[in-house]
């Protein structure tokens, strides 16, 4: 594969949960515990499978461009400890993590304002299973779970798989809507659920590409404070912003009602698999023990390997770049869609990977990426990120991997496939072909309403 050429499963996270066909011939049918039944794959990954092929572009996956971090840093790095410090790079190591880590970690938290204590912190195998561990810690099967409506797949993926009941809430272009959560938690409260938590990606969402105002965090943090909530807040993406800084995190706001997740795998590379979680005491304390029972402890020598990088190298250096390098790609995706696709509308996002895009009434995500595939495109249909079916008129463009020209090349691809599509549509159900012009509304972005 070339640099060029990501292989397209989505790479930020499980799938989502759908009817696994043939479940019939596997012969531990019947055996598995409930909960294996949130575990399936994903009903676009067997044409994502046949779509990895070099000539199609993809603006599907989450994958971070690493190529932009020189490899002999990295490789200075690894060699310094081995040849340093292999006895404990290559041991088990501490549960929480290493105390080195955690005060690094602190310094990375800094940079958007957090305060913490490095006993605050628990390193983790990525973001993932830092949200999976606060999962198991607080789902029961049948608790709610509520996130924005789009979330992010891989915790979609996670909360199927513990039985969660996942209620969407409404975002638009500002985040989450303070008064459809108020509305919702009212509703769900009426009608029993134990809710317990609020998973939110409040800065340069996945994959709205949004970020929550900052008149808007204060009041979702208060709503939850009043009604026993508990707030998981998940910030891979906030140190990536392209024009103006964004709002403080929400943990700078309510260190005690508020679990921070953040991760390695934006800012410097996902295969070394470190994030962590800052959680309050009590919550804390319970990861400790959740990580040792899943994994005993988190890799040492990832956690070695980061900590002399961070020591050695310029790294916030390496994050500006990393913002220089998505901030080209963001503008050339937006300045596609503007040329090629003029009559959709789309998220504008300062920051992270992700463009948002609504389709015309006719068109379905899904059914329509067998022909962008066929047209040596692929995206991600807007029903992934949904757990109750939503999502037909959105998809998810990703800009971080392709390069600028692979990205206009990409999306005027994508443009032959919308406008062939509701050409074939409109031929069918009498309305004539599409004059130019003539798609779904003639607004460029952002959309007033994400739902
Ligand atoms: C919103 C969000 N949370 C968590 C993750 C998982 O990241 P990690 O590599 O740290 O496990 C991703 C990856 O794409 C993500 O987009």
């Amino acid at each position: 594969m070339t640099e060029q050429h990501a292989p397209l499963v989505p790479a930020e996270g499980p799938s989502r949960a759908v009817d696994v066909p043939g479940t019939d011939l596997d012969p531990w049918h019947g055996t598995y515990a409930a909960r294996a039944s949130g575990l399936s794959v994903s009903e676009v990954r067997a044409l994502f499978a046949v779509a990895s092929r070099p000539e199609v572009v993809s603006l599907a996956g989450g994958m971070p461009y690493v190529r932009a971090i020189p490899r002999e840093l990295i490789a200075t790095a690894v060699d310094r400890v081995l040849l340093t410090d292999a006895p404990a790079a290559l041991q088990y190591g501490s549960g929480q993590g290493m105390p080195r880590l955690r005060e690094h970690i602190l310094e990375i938290m800094a940079l958007e304002g957090i305060e913490a204590s490095a006993d605050d912190v628990v390193t983790t195998t990525g973001s993932q299973q830092a949200i999976d561990l606060v999962t198991k810690l607080f789902i029961d099967p049948g608790d709610v779970i509520l996130a924005e409506g789009p979330s992010y797949v891989g915790a979609l993926g996670v909360f199927s798989s513990y039985q969660a009941r996942v209620v969407h809430v409404p975002m638009d272009e500002h985040g989450l809507v303070p008064e459809a959560l108020e509305a919702e938690i009212t509703r769900q409260r009426a009608a029993g659920s134990r809710m317990k938590f609020l998973y939110t990606i409040p800065t340069f969402h996945n994959p709205a590409g949004v970020t929550m105002s900052a008149e808007r965090r204060p009041r979702i943090l208060e709503i939850c404070r009043r009604e026993h909530l508990l707030v998981v807040e998940d910030n891979p993406y906030g140190l990536l912003s392209f024009d103006e800084t964004p709002p403080q995190p929400l943990r700078t706001l309510d260190p005690d009602n508020v679990v921070y997740l953040g991760s390695f795998s934006k800012t410097f590379a996902p295969g070394f698999r470190v994030g962590w979680a800052l959680a309050p005491l009590a919550i804390r304390e319970k990861l400790v023990l959740a990580t040792e029972s899943a994994i005993l402890s988190p890799s040492s020598f990832s956690q070695h390997i980061i900590c002399e990088y961070m020591e050695t190298v310029d790294w916030r250096g390496q994050i500006v770049r990393f913002r220089e390098v998505y901030r080209e790609r963001r503008d050339a995706m937006l300045a596609a869609l503007a040329t090629y696709l003029p009559n959709l509308t789309w998220t504008v996002p300062n920051g992270g990977f992700y463009v948002w895009v609504k389709l015309p009434s006719e068109l379905h995500s899904k059914q329509m990426l067998p022909r962008a595939v066929r047209e040596l495109v692929a995206y991600t249909p807007g029903t992934g990120f949904y757990a109750d079916g939503q999502g037909g008129r959105e998809i998810r463009l990703s800009f971080c991997y392709p390069t600028p020209d692979e990205i206009r090349v990409g999306i005027q691809r994508l443009a032959a496939v919308v406008n062939g599509e509701l050409e074939l549509v409109r031929a069918f159900s009498g309305t004539g072909s599409l004059a130019p012009g003539s798609g779904d509304r003639a607004v460029s972005a952002p959309p007033p309403d994400l739902r």
